[in-house]
């Protein structure tokens, strides 16, 4: 099968920066989210069908700390406070998956950070 690549730095992004500060991301960068609960990433994602599709994203952790994120489509929580454990360093990047149901046509899903600690790094989701 195939997939599509959205980047982070090119997503809509609130209360957060692009950053290239830490080695591994792929495009040209990556969101630094504040340090705060809800900040968020919104990702404008096509579909050819409706049904349900793997939201994969590429995140870096480098702390000890879980950076909880809940996942939503079009609105709708697919996945609360979704574990982005730490990868070890800020130069580890790591993919979590989370399976929802897209709509034929536009879509948008929003990564946002559940506690103070804000989101981990975020470097792209793949669907
Ligand atoms: C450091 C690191 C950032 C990271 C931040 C955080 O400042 O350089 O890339 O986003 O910690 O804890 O969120
Ligand atoms: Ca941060």
């Amino acid at each position: 099968s195939s997939f599509t690549d959205y980047q982070a730095e090119s997503a809509t992004i609130s209360q957060g920066v692009v950053a290239s500060n830490h080695a591994g991301f792929t495009g040209s960068g990556f969101v630094d989210y504040d340090n705060v609960a809800g900040s968020s990433v919104e990702f404008a994602v096509s579909a050819a069908a409706a049904g349900t599709q793997s939201l994969t994203f590429r995140f870096a952790n480098g702390t000890t700390a879980d950076r909880p994120m809940t996942i939503t489509v079009n609105g709708s929580t697919v996945a609360a406070g979704r574990s982005f454990p730490g990868t070890g360093a800020w130069t580890t990047w790591q993919e979590i998956t989370v399976n929802a149901q897209l709509r034929a046509g536009g879509n948008t899903v929003r990564a946002t950070a559940a506690t103070a600690n804000g989101g981990p790094n975020l470097d792209r989701l793949r669907v």
